[in-house]
C-alpha cells in the first residue's frame, strides 16, 4: 500500500499571539490521489491547517508545535518553504488574485523564474506546458483587447459626460 503524503500525527500547533492552541491532537493521513475537503466554522482552524502543509507555518508563522507533520515523507521542521513549493501547492479563496501574468504561459513562467531555470529550459517548459500556438493567439487577444479598453476610456473621456 502506498504511504500517505501527508501524515498529521498527534499534531497540534499554537500560534506565538495566541493563548491557546489553534489545532489539537490531529491525526489524519492523506495518500496520494485522494480529494479530502476540511471543512469547518470560521476560525476553526482550515487555514492554519494549510499553512502547516506549504510551510508558512513554522517558517512565516511562528509558534508551538506538538507531535509530527509529515509532507512527503519529511518532517515539515527539516524542510524550507522553497523545498516545499516543489511538492506543495496553495490556492488562496481569492482564486484572481493569485494571477501574476495576463497570461497562463506568464505565470507558469514566473513560477519557474522563482527557481532560477535557465531561459532557453524556461520556454520549452512554457511551450509545452501551455501549447504555445494558442498560447501566442491568447497573448495577442489579450493585448488587442486591452488597447481596446484603453480607446474606449479615451473615447468616452473625450466626449465629456454623458446624461441618460
Ligand atoms: N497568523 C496568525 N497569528 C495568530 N493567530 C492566528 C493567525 N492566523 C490565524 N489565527 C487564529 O487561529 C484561529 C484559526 O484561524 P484560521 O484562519 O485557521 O480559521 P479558518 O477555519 O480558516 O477560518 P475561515 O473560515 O474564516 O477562513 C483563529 O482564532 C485565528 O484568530
Ligand atoms: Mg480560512
Amino acid at each position: 500500500m502506498a504511504s500517505p503524503v501527508i501524515s498529521f500525527q498527534d499534531y497540534g500547533f499554537q500560534y506565538m499571539a495566541q493563548s491557546e492552541p489553534t489545532l489539537h491532537h490531529i491525526n489524519l493521513d492523506i495518500y496520494p490521489g485522494e480529494k479530502v475537503l476540511i471543512a469547518g466554522t470560521s476560525g476553526s482552524g482550515k487555514s492554519t491547517i494549510g499553512n502547516c502543509i506549504n510551510g508558512l507555518i513554522p517558517f512565516a508563522y511562528p509558534g508551538n508545535k506538538t507531535g509530527r507533520l509529515l509532507v512527503d515523507g519529511k518532517e515539515v521542521e527539516q524542510s524550507s518553504i522553497f523545498e516545499l513549493s516543489h511538492t506543495v501547492g496553495t490556492v488562496l479563496q481569492d482564486t484572481d488574485g493569485q494571477f501574476i501574468g495576463l497570461t497562463v504561459g506568464e505565470d507558469i513562467a514566473f513560477a519557474l523564474e522563482n527557481d532560477c531555470v535557465p531561459q532557453d529550459e524556461m520556454k520549452q517548459t512554457v511551450d509545452k506546458s501551455s501549447g504555445s500556438a494558442w498560447q501566442g493567439l491568447w497573448w495577442k487577444r489579450s493585448r488587442l483587447c486591452c488597447l481596446m479598453n484603453l480607446w474606449r476610456i479615451w473615447t468616452r473621456q473625450r466626449a465629456g459626460p454623458r446624461l441618460n
